[in-house]
């Protein structure tokens, strides 16, 4: 594993790339009626070459050499991902190595669908994407996000008190208004969980991760059932069904504010058969009645639900006040019909009471734990300032054991 990190870090670092330039610049006679020759263009006009400005070029990509990677902060499905300072205007950026691995044929369809939406993606609470770079040769694609200091899961397994109630509801209503963006423009995430959520130094929460997004369109297609980890996936998605709509990212709100709240995940199922037994045991077994079309779903046809006809949210959140229970439930509805909407959950009154949301910019800052030597809590950008090169591969930092214990 740490080999192939290796090798693909080696690609990228020497970052050569096929210089098209010169190939273009070689041919400089005017023999079509428009030329380009390297950043050039013919003009009808005074029948000279001209300089393209920089802002027009088309096709064309930075080379990741132009950032310093500075240490790694993450690693998921989908990408590695570095801290790493742009040398063009010093600005620290996220850099997401795209994998490749397993492509013959181009970049990934996760890969393209992830850069397509994030860079047509405008929004305070969604992670903002500015660029695609390359590597030494097109199987090394990088894209590059503004920095944010923590992501919610390694700040909640390091945070010595959990946050407040009031700090709560500013990260929840953060969270919905990027998902009533994202909905209203048609975009399912499909795999929201702490660690997708990230928060800057100033106390703004952006989602991030869209390797599983999909536009979606009416009618509804059908979509792989295997998506959002499980800790976080809606009945409907465990119980088989073939489409799948927004409901599923809000089932997975749901689970987070009730995280965040119960400050342990709520529904930590094991296997996909546990996490179904655990809901039914927080929510009760769902019927007919209040969800209609469940009993043909296809999980059902080869084993049926336990019988529990209680809703134990109020057992688990014995001190939330009723206007808490009464959102919870409604992000919490087996029918997916039924369930809040990211706008009807801003209009809670969960929201409107005591202890009113803490303003963004009052969230306390943390120590970047990302950031920090393993064994010596020393900062990584000092140590690295101490190396010749800012490349650190070798450390994952507090991050990679965590999300052992958060990804299923
Ligand atoms: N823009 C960013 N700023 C800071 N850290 C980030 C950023 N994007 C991702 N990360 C970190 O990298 C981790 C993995 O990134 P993510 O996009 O979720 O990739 P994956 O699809 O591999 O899970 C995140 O959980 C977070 O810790
Ligand atoms: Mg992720």
């Amino acid at each position: 594993m740490a080999e192939g990190r290796q090798k693909s870090e080696t690609k990228t670092d020497d970052g050569r790339d096929s210089n098209r330039e010169e190939e273009t610049s070689k041919d400089t006679s005017p023999k079509t009626p428009v030329k380009e020759r390297g950043h050039m263009l013919y003009s009808f006009l005074t029948g000279q070459y001209m300089p393209i400005p920089e802002k027009d070029w088309l096709g064309r990509c930075r080379k990741v050499t132009e950032f310093e990677k500075l240490n790694r902060v993450g690693e998921g499905t989908y990408g590695i991902v570095y801290r790493a300072r742009d040398m063009k205007t010093n600005e620290i950026v996220a850099l997401k190595m795209m994998r490749m691995e397993r492509e013959k044929d181009g970049i990934p369809i996760s890969g393209l669908r992830e850069i397509n939406i994030l860079l047509n993606l405008h929004h305070e609470n969604i992670v903002t994407s500015t660029e695609v770079v390359v590597g030494k040769s097109l199987d090394s694609i990088f894209l590059v996000m503004s920095y944010c200091e923590q992501d919610l899961a390694s700040l909640l397994d390091n945070m010595p008190n959990p946050f407040t109630e009031a700090q709560v509801k500013c990260i929840m209503i953060q969270v919905l208004k990027g998902l009533k963006f994202l909905h209203e423009h048609y975009i399912v995430h499909r795999d929201l969980k702490v660690s997708n959520l990230l928060m800057t130094d100033k106390g703004c929460v952006k989602i991030a991760d869209f390797g599983l997004a999909r536009k979606y369109g009416v009618p509804l297609k059908p979509m792989t059932p295997r998506v959002v980890t499980l800790w976080y996936r809606a009945p409907e998605l465990l119980l088989g069904a073939k489409s799948q709509t927004t409901a599923i990212d809000m089932w997975a709100a749901g689970c987070i504010l009730g995280e965040l709240l119960a400050h342990k995940p709520l529904l930590p199922g094991r296997t996909e058969i546990h996490q179904i037994e655990l809901i039914v045991e927080m929510f009760g077994t769902p019927t007919e009645n209040i969800w209609p079309g469940f009993s043909k779903l296809p999980a059902l046809e080869h084993f049926s639900l336990k019988k529990q006809p209680y809703n134990n949210l109020r057992h688990t959140f014995t001190w939330l006040s009723e206007g808490g229970i009464r959102l919870l439930n409604f992000l919490f509805m087996f029918d997916p019909k039924k369930r809040a909407t990211a706008a009807d959950c801003l209009d809670s009154s969960y929201f409107k009471e005591q202890p009113y949301p803490c303003q963004a910019e009052m969230m306390p800052s943390f120590p970047q734990h990302r950031n920090k030597r393993k064994s010596t809590g020393e900062p990584e950008q000092e140590r690295s300032r101490n190396k010749s090169s800012g490349s650190a591969l070798d450390f994952g930092g507090t991050y990679n054991a965590q999300k052992k214990k958060r990804s299923l």
